[in-house]
C-alpha cells in the first residue's frame, strides 16, 4: 500500500527574533519579555505550531545573542529550527530564506512573521493560507487607517486610500527569494510585502487584526498585555488537607518553618498549606492532584520540600500562558498560633509563585477543640486559588 501523501504544498513560517528592540526601552531585547507567564517570542512560535496548515516553524536569532533562547521557548524549543540573523530585518529574512532553501525539500510557501507581534489570531493564519490557496503569489494583513492623517507640511492627507501593514505575510517562497535578490534600493525595507511589490507582484490584502498590533515603543508591552489579557479567562479551585502532628518533628506551614512541640508527618515535608494550595492551583487548571503529580510512594519525594511543589503549579499555571490572581488559605488548628507567622507564610507562598504579597491571604482558626484538630492531632489546611487562563478549552 502507497503511504498517504499530503496534497498541500508544505508551508513553512519564519519567525524574525533578531533585532535589539533599541525604542522599546527595555534592557532586554522586547520578544524575550515576559508577555502573561511566557515569552512574547514564545507566543508567536506557539500560534503558528499550533495551527494545523504550517508545516515547521525556522526562528531567527541574533547571532550575539546573550539571551537564553531556549530559556525563552520551554519546551516549544524543541519543535523548531533555529538560523542566525543579520544587522537588519532584510539581512535576517535574507538569511532563513538561504537556509530554507539548503532544505532537501524547500517549502513552497512561507508566512514572515515579526516576533514582536505576539497577539496572533489562528483566524489571520488562516486568511493568509486561504489566499495563497487561491493562487496569490504574496498576502498581507492590513487594518484601515481611523485617525486623520497630515503630512509634515499640515495638509491633511485622504485616509481612505491608505491602509496599516501588519505582518505575518505569507509568499511563495521562490517569489519572496526573488525579491529578496533583486533588492538594490539603499532604503531599508520593513517588511517583505514591498520588496515583493517591488518585482511587480500583486500583494492580495486580508484583514488584520487589533491584536496584532506590534510592540515598538516604551509602554506597548504593557498595552499588548491588557489587551491580550481580555481573552483570559478566570477560573477557580479549592484544596483541602490534613497533615498527622507528630513529636520530634520539624513543623512546616505556609512554606516556613515555625517553632512548635510537634511536627507534621506525612508526604515530603508535609507542609499541609502548601498541599492544600497546590491542589486549589491544579484544581483551578483541571490537573488532577498533587498526589497525581508528586506520587507519595515516590521515594524522591520523601522530606522534600513542598516548595517545589507549589513552584511546578505556578509553572503549570504560567505554562499555559495564564496568571495567578489570588490564593487564600484557611489553616485549622490549636497551635500553634498562626498569627504572629502570617505574614512571613504570605511573603514566602507570593515568592514561590512569583506573585505579589497582596494576592495572597493567610487566615487560621481552631475546631473549638472539636474534631481531629481539636484534639491537636493534626492540622488541616483549606485552600481557593483564582487564576485566569486563555479561552476556554
Ligand atoms: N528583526 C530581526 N533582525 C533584525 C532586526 C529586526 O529579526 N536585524 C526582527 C525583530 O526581532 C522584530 C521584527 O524584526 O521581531 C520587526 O522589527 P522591529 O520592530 O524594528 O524590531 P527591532 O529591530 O528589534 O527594534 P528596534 O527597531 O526598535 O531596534
Ligand atoms: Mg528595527
Amino acid at each position: 500500500m502507497r503511504p498517504a501523501m499530503s496534497t498541500t504544498p508544505r508551508l513553512t513560517a519564519i519567525v524574525l527574533a533578531a533585532g535589539s528592540g533599541s525604542r522599546s526601552g527595555a534592557n532586554v531585547p522586547k520578544q524575550y519579555r515576559l508577555l502573561g507567564g511566557k515569552s512574547v517570542l514564545a507566543h508567536s512560535v506557539g500560534a503558528f505550531l499550533a495551527h494545523p496548515r504550517v508545516d515547521d516553524v525556522l526562528l531567527v536569532v541574533a547571532a550575539d545573542g546573550e539571551v537564553d533562547v531556549r530559556a525563552a521557548l520551554g519546551a516549544l524549543g524543541d519543535r523548531v529550527r533555529f538560523t542566525a540573523g543579520g544587522a537588519t530585518r532584510r539581512d535576517s529574512v535574507a538569511g532563513a530564506l538561504a537556509f530554507l532553501a539548503g532544505d532537501a525539500n524547500p517549502p513552497r510557501h512561507v508566512l514572515v512573521h515579526d516576533s514582536a507581534r505576539p497577539g496572533l489570531p489562528a483566524e489571520v493564519i488562516g486568511r493568509l493560507v486561504a489566499a495563497l490557496d487561491d493562487g496569490a503569489a504574496a498576502a498581507m494583513p492590513v487594518l484601515p487607517v481611523v485617525d486623520t492623517l497630515v503630512g509634515s507640511d499640515g495638509n491633511v492627507v485622504d485616509r481612505a486610500a491608505l491602509r496599516r501593514v501588519q505582518t505575518p505575510q505569507a509568499f511563495i517562497f521562490d517569489i519572496l527569494r526573488a525579491a529578496h535578490l533583486a533588492w538594490t534600493s539603499p532604503d531599508e525595507p520593513t517588511d517583505d510585502a514591498q520588496m515583493v511589490r517591488a518585482i511587480g507582484d500583486e500583494i492580495v490584502p486580508v484583514d488584520g487584526d487589533a491584536r496584532l498590533e506590534k510592540i515598538t515603543l516604551p509602554g506597548d508591552h504593557e498595552r499588548m498585555e491588557r489587551l491580550l489579557s481580555q481573552n483570559l479567562v478566570s477560573r477557580t479551585g479549592m484544596g483541602f488537607d490534613v497533615h498527622r502532628l507528630e513529636k520530634g518533628e520539624a513543623l512546616w506551614l505556609g512554606g516556613i518553618l515555625v517553632p512548635h512541640s510537634h511536627g507534621l508527618s506525612g508526604h515530603s515535608d508535609a507542609d499541609v498549606a502548601i498541599h492544600a494550595l497546590v491542589d486549589a492551583i491544579l484544581g483551578a487548571l483541571g490537573e488532577g492532584d498533587i498526589g497525581s503529580h508528586f506520587p507519595p510512594a515516590d521515594p524522591q519525594w520523601r522530606g522534600a520540600s513542598s516548595d517545589k511543589f507549589l513552584a511546578f503549579a505556578a509553572e503549570r499555571v504560567a505554562a499555559q500562558g495564564g496568571v495567578i490572581d489570588h490564593a487564600d488559605l484557611t489553616i485549622i488548628c490549636e497551635a500553634p498560633k498562626i498569627g504572629p507567622h502570617r505574614e512571613a507564610m504570605r511573603a514566602r507562598l507570593a515568592d514561590v509563585m512569583g506573585v505579589g504579597i497582596g494576592q495572597v491571604s493567610v487566615k487560621a482558626t481552631t475546631t473549638e477543640r472539636l474534631g481531629l484538630t481539636g484534639r491537636r492531632e493534626g492540622i488541616a489546611a483549606q485552600a481557593v486559588a483564582t487564576i485566569r487562563l486563555p479561552g476556554n478549552r
